[in-house]
């Protein structure tokens, strides 16, 4: 099998992606900036390159006999040197310059859902967008994966939806909360991902991705009560708020307010997926978002799902 040149492993979905791809017998090498999370991608066996995917020497190392890539990365909007307009954007496009002059037999690239649409609204969906056309347009043998929201937003982690449960019985919905989504497990977006270099369907294609059933933030937090049998009031932050939130943030975090605009678009668009029938059938079953939520809070016979 090829080797995997990963790039993310150190986040949510590239570490699960590491332990997919391990189990699966594939040889991984991680580009990580920082030796932070990296002591688990070594204990699966991965070689790790230390570099930035800004750097382009270290990406060059990296690419050495042409490798499989994966890439998960993304920019941090509340971490000023981390920019999304700078990972998400700049470099990765140069990541995949670089593959194509390199010979790499197969790129995948984990995008996000409705990129397209999106991509007028939501600056990061932009990035996500013209990354995807630079990679269609390069020749390389490509799978764009487009995730609907992780489940994981309301785990304990990136969001801080579950703290303001725990702590004041809130369940914070950003715009109306109304737009539904596919919530999707981070561990079936992995599979996935693995999926792609095994199944010819994922040749060439962009793959959404989402979970068994659609349901927007305010049924999601219907349904956590229901579960944990919390009483969970639903209060939905306001748009004109999270703009001007965003504006006060301006100078220090420039790019929050654009980050914010995400739920405006789900708002207005929503965010579900039919995901491909090749895909349902190789994922099997997929975590439902009640299993999710068990595992999330430790209730239940399922809770280490
Ligand atoms: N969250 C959702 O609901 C959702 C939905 C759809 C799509 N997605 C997409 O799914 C992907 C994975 O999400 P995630 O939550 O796993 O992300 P994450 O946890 O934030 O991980 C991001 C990864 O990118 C790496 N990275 C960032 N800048 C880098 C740089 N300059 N050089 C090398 N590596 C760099 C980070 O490394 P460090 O450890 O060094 O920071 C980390 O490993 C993202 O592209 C995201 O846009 C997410």
């Amino acid at each position: 099998m090829a080797t995997v040149l990963l790039i993310g492993g150190t986040g949510l979905l590239g570490g699960a992606i590491a332990e997919e791809l391990a189990q699966r017998g594939h040889a991984v090498r991680a580009l990580v900036r920082s030796g932070r999370h990296a002591a688990k991608l070594s204990a699966l066996g991965a070689s790790l390159e230390a570099g930035d995917l800004r750097d382009a020497r270290a990406v060059k190392r990296a690419l050495r006999d042409a490798p499989v890539v994966i890439t998960t990365a993304q920019g941090d909007p509340l971490k000023p040197k981390s920019p999304l307009r700078e990972i998400d954007g700049a470099a990765t496009q140069r990541l995949i310059d670089m593959a194509r002059a390199a010979g790499v037999p197969r790129f995948v690239f984990v995008s996000a859902l409705r990129a397209d649409v999106g991509a007028a609204f939501v600056p990061q969906l932009a990035y996500k967008f013209a990354a995807e056309q630079v990679l269609q347009a390069s020749g390389i043998p490509y799978t764009i994966v487009r995730p609907s929201s992780f489940q994981e937003t309301f785990d304990d982690g990136f969001a801080p939806f579950k703290r303001f449960i725990e702590t004041a019985g809130i369940g914070m919905t950003m715009g109306s909360g109304r737009g539904a989504h596919s919530f999707v497990a981070v561990r079936d977006v992995a599979r996935t991902v693995a999926l792609s270099l095994e199944h010819s369907e994922a040749l060439n294609q962009i793959v959404p991705v989402g979970g068994p059933e659609d349901l927007n933030y305010r049924q999601a937090y219907t349904r956590i009560a229901a579960i944990t049998g919390r009483r969970v009031t639903i209060v939905p932050a306001p748009r004109f708020g999270l703009k001007l939130g965003g504006l006060l943030a301006k100078p220090v975090l420039p790019e929050l307010g654009g980050f914010f605009s995400f739920f405006a678009f789900f708002d207005r668009f929503g965010y579900t997926c039919v995901t491909p029938d090749w895909l349902v059938d190789a994922l099997g079953e997929r975590r439902s978002f009640d299993d999710a939520v068990r595992a999330f809070y430790g209730v239940g016979a399922n809770s280490s799902v």
